[in-house]
């Protein structure tokens, strides 16, 4: 009798096991068919222009569409980097993704994609060939149409560099988390605004720069590293980064330390309290980066103008101040 019943435990145990694999197998690379906003690009030069502010300044495109550190150093020190893609990020058990040539070549690059199929990747985190990406990885679901008008625009306006990128590789893990978690999942209806407010010196900007565009918000604020929900008040610092491996090889950088995004609500425990005035914090801003592995944007946003900066500091100080100890800024686990 006992082994009858272990016998059907087993068997339920097994079925529920090849079950599961093959639901992953059959789900992890589902397509979606959404529509894509109505935008078009442009080819007029003030958009383009526009375009290249947004690009190569506060949406920090460069940061990531590079094929390697070297572009990196380059790029924070202000040349010209190829957004050629193919930088390797590392995602751990999951696999790695690879980031993609956003020049216009026409077999390696976007110059196949309609313009329907590049602003669907901006606005809802679908990929031009219909894959869910990982919409955290380009939260600019939120970026007004006249500003994402402007970034395809630019993109399409630069001179196509060929480049082949290899397919993202997932483990079966990676897998797994992709068919079951919120994480890669497509964003349905961001609501997103058609006008971006203006570049000038008001709240109103800077909440716009700061939430949807250069993205302070999705490090200054501590998440669960596998859902990326926040699990204490937005900006009040907290979220950490563990070593990259490659990147601290090439920086010769100590193998074992993290970083902690410090608090930049107008807490008193905060690091915002050390920017008396606008001025203080654009010239923070145009030194770029200090901690030599720091995964902010220094380069990008060092390039802001200062209208935009001024306008983010003055968001951050309008925020009602959060107490939140955050501990050490660069330590070891
Ligand atoms: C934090 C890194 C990061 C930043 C910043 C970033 N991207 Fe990406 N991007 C990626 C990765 C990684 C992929 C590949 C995603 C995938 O395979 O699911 C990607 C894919 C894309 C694609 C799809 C291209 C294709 O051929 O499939 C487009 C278009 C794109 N990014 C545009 C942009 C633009 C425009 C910006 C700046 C406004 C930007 N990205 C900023 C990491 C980034
Ligand atoms: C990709 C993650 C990331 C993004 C995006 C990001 N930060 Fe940071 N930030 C960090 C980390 C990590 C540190 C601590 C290391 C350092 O100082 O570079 C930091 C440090 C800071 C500091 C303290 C620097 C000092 O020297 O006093 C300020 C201020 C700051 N960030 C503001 C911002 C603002 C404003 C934005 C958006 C425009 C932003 N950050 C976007 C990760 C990020």
């Amino acid at each position: 009798m006992i082994k009858k019943i272990l016998l059907i435990a087993a068997s339920i145990i097994i079925i529920a096991v090849v079950g599961f694999f093959i639901y992953v197998q059959l789900t992890w690379d589902k397509t979606y068919d959404w529509p894509g906003p109505a935008l078009k690009a442009s080819t007029d030069s003030t958009v383009i222009a526009r375009g290249k502010y947004l690009v190569d300044g506060p949406a920090h495109c460069g940061s990531c569409h590079i094929s390697s550190f070297a572009d990196l150093v380059d790029g924070d020190e202000g040349k010209i980097v190829a957004l050629k893609g193919g930088l390797k990020f590392p995602m751990g058990p999951l696999g790695s993704m690879y980031t993609r040539n956003l020049t216009p070549d026409e077999a390696t690059g976007i110059g196949a994609y309609s313009d329907e199929q590049l602003f669907r990747m901006m606005r809802h985190g679908i990929r031009p060939d219909g894959l869910a990406s990982m919409p955290v990885l380009m939260p600019f679901w939120k970026m007004a149409d006249d500003d994402l008008v402007a970034v395809v625009s630019y993109l399409r306006s630069l001179a196509p560099v060929e480049n082949k990128i290899p397919n993202n590789d997932w483990s079966f893990m990676g897998k797994a988390v992709r068919s079951l978690t919120a994480t890669f999942r497509p964003i349905k209806d961001p609501g997103a605004p058609a006008v971006a407010p203006a570049m000038a010196p008001t709240v109103e900007r800077g909440a716009y720069l700061a939430n949807y565009v250069a993205n302070c918000v999705g490090c200054h604020t501590e998440r669960d590293l596998m859902t990326y929900q926040a699990t204490a008040p937005e900006f009040a610092g907290g979220m950490e980064f563990e070593p990259w491996p490659e990147l601290y090889t090439y920086l010769k950088s100590d193998p074992e330390v993290w970083l902690r995004t410090p608090n930049i609500t107008p807490d008193p425990g905060g690091v915002l309290v050390n920017y008396k005035t606008p001025e203080e914090f654009v010239a923070r801003f145009r030194k770029g980066r200090l901690v030599a592995f720091s995964p902010m944007d220094w380069g990008p946003f060092s390039r802001m103008t200062d209208e935009d900066i001024t306008a983010i500091w003055m968001y951050l100080n309008s925020l009602a101040p959060v107490k939140h100890d955050v501990g050490d800024l660069v330590f070891k686990k």
